[in-house]
């Protein structure tokens, strides 16, 4: 049974907290457009697609208790109220991450349907209607486009490892970071398609790295292949050049928060230092992500914002205390270590880095797998979007 990071029951969302996982399995309700710009920016909720879901439900579920409340909310009187109030929502949602663009493909989208509605002449209690449909559909849909790319990308590789001539019934796939049903509404990106491999029968084993300093390989990529019964290896992220020396490592796998025009694409920091190493070793660099993690107005990763997490992120490690002792409740007793000298002040904490199309041997997105032309340096990914 896979993990979920979002649950919902009518206008009721819950999500899984995401900075006690593995030991504690905690579920908090997000009640207001506030508690979720919150989740998202102390990442108690993280992953492109999985922000991108908390944020649309969050509106959805904002305007339907508004349709339901006695008295009504005065901005949902009039179209002229109602365009303003939402706009301002999901413009603060926005602003919780930079670098994931899905979030903003969810807020534009939201967007569109308020100034349809507008348009249209609608009146703002079926503008609301609409708005609480698409919300739900961008949730909704996640799920079923990971499933595709997933196999896209699965069978994709299957035949670059038969093209080299060998066999293609026992893979190994490296990861980096957390794309699983964790990252996402199900199933996954990067993390699907190790499960389709896996589904499938022809991986052998997932190797992943830890993905400090968050640890979202070591924490949650670990604790959904565990879950999913799929034999993997995890290691630090100095250890990736030794891997592929003393490894066969048919591919290296990764999701992503955007990707530029021509391809050059922005993922959990250490995933450049990856693909820089598969190159050296001629390993495929396949990068699984849907359409709206393309953001064809910017041209290359150079203009793509780069979040800068908080120096004390990087000077933690969060866990549970080992040997473990259990609390009052029966729970492991977690805590918080700093690793560092108390007065360090130089940090260099970026989330993301950008890695080059160059390095990238394909892009497989719900519409297929996009590859360059002969020659070229770049994808053209203006065709798939
Ligand atoms: O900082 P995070 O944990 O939100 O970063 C997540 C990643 O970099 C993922 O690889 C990316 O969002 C794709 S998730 C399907």
């Amino acid at each position: 049974m896979a993990l979920t990071s979002i649950k919902t029951s009518g206008d009721k969302i819950e999500i899984v907290n995401q900075l006690l996982l593995p030991h504690t399995t905690e579920f908090i309700e997000i009640d207001t457009i506030e508690q979720a710009h919150d989740a998202i920016k102390s990442m108690k909720i993280r992953g492109a697609p999985a922000i991108a879901s908390l944020a649309a439900l969050t509106v959805a579920s904002h305007l339907s208790r508004a349709l339901q409340a006695d008295p009504a909310p005065e901005w949902l009187s009039s179209p002229q109220l109602l365009d303003p109030y939402i706009t301002a929502q999901l413009d603060f949602l926005y602003t919780a991450r930079p670098t994931a663009v899905n979030l903003g493909a969810a807020t534009r989208r939201l967007k569109h349907t308020l100034r349809t509605g507008v348009e249209q002449g609608k009146d703002a209690s079926a503008i609301a209607q609409d708005l609480i449909q698409e919300g739900r559909e961008i949730d909704a849909e996640d799920v079923s486009r990971n499933k595709r790319m997933s196999k896209w990308g699965g069978e994709w590789l299957i035949e670059q490892v038969k093209a080299k001539g060998k066999s293609p019934e026992s893979l190994n796939v490296m990861t980096v970071c957390n794309t699983g049903s964790l990252a996402t509404s199900g199933y996954g990106t990067a993390l699907g398609l190790i499960t389709y491999l896996h589904e499938t029968r022809k991986l052998s084993r997932a190797f992943f790295t830890q993905s400090t300093p968050y640890h979202q390989g070591s924490r949650l990529t670990a604790l959904e292949l565990l879950t999913l019964k799929i034999p993997a290896t995890m290691l630090c992220d100095s250890m990736v050049g030794s891997l592929f020396q003393h490894n066969d490592i048919h591919a290296v796998v990764v999701g992503a928060d955007r990707i530029a025009r021509n391809g050059d694409t922005a993922n959990k920091v250490g995933t450049y230092n990856a693909a820089v190493l598969a190159s050296r070793h001629n390993i495929p660099f396949i990068v699984v992500a849907p359409v709206s993690t393309v953001d064809l107005d910017i041209a290359d990763g150079t203009a793509i914002p780069i979040e800068q997490r908080p120096a004390l992120e990087a000077r933690l490690v969060r866990g549970a205390v080992y040997p473990f002792t259990l609390n009052a409740q029966g729970v492991k007793e977690q805590a918080t270590v700093m690793v560092t000298p108390e007065d360090l002040e130089g940090v260099y904490n970026p989330s993301f880095d950008v890695t080059p199309a160059e390095l990238i041997s394909a892009i497989v997105t719900e519409k297929g797998v996009a590859v360059k032309a002969d020659g070229a340096s770049g994808f053209d990914l203006s065709s798939i979007v």
